[in-house]
């Protein structure tokens, strides 16, 4: 029996925006699934997301500069945050949490990561990952539906135990299922 073909990202630029939520760690996992797929990794943090997670280890992960402020006073001397909305081929946000769903869903550019969701032309894809009653509220439910029915890829949460410990669905989804769904995703 013929086995599936791996999923590839060859050659294909994907911003990683990294959230601030207990999942963060697993978004360094992530990178690494991403660039066995072939893909140029590019990863941007919330201020927030610094509090779970270096950004040491996104940059050595990734190979590359990791942007964490609009404010960047050298990156922004040539537009920086335009121009890796542009490079971007598709952008992917994950681990999102409640906040960042809320904020793309409203449209706010108020900081880094909902500025480039606002400037890029690339796909979407949202990997929520939150405590499960946090996912299950009517407000981050219509921030959901708000964001599918604007063509946003929605993957997971999945359902299990989660940090608090507590069960039931927030969990992110596993990054070998993250990078096999953006594969399948069109740029
Ligand atoms: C220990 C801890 C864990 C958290 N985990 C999550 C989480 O998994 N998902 C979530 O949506 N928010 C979580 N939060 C709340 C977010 O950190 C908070 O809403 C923050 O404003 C998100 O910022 P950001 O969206 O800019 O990254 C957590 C907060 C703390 C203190």
């Amino acid at each position: 029996m013929a086995l599936d073909a791996p999923p590839t990202l060859q050659g294909q630029h994907v911003l990683l925006c990294v959230c601030g939520g207990i999942a963060a760690y697993k978004a360094a996992e992530l990178v690494r699934r991403l660039r066995d797929a072939g893909a140029d990794v590019r990863v941007a943090m919330t201020e927030n997301a610094t509090r779970f997670v270096g950004t040491a280890t996104f940059q050595a992960l990734s190979g590359q500069p990791v942007r964490t402020s609009l404010w960047d006073a050298q990156a922004e001397a040539s537009m920086g945050h335009i121009e890796l909305a542009r490079w971007a081929q598709r952008v992917l946000i994950a681990p999102a949490t409640a906040d960042m769903i809320a904020k793309l869903a409203h449209g706010f550019a108020d900081d880094l990561i909902t500025t480039l969701c606002l400037a890029t032309d690339a796909p979407l894809t949202v990997a929520p990952a939150m405590n499960h009653r946090m996912w299950a509220h009517p407000a981050t439910q219509a921030n959901v539906a708000t964001l599918r029915a604007r063509g946003v890829r929605l993957l997971g949460p999945m359902d299990g135990p989660m940090a608090e410990p507590e069960s039931g669905p927030g969990r992110l989804m596993e990054p070998d299922d993250i990078v096999a769904a953006l594969a399948q995703v069109r740029a």
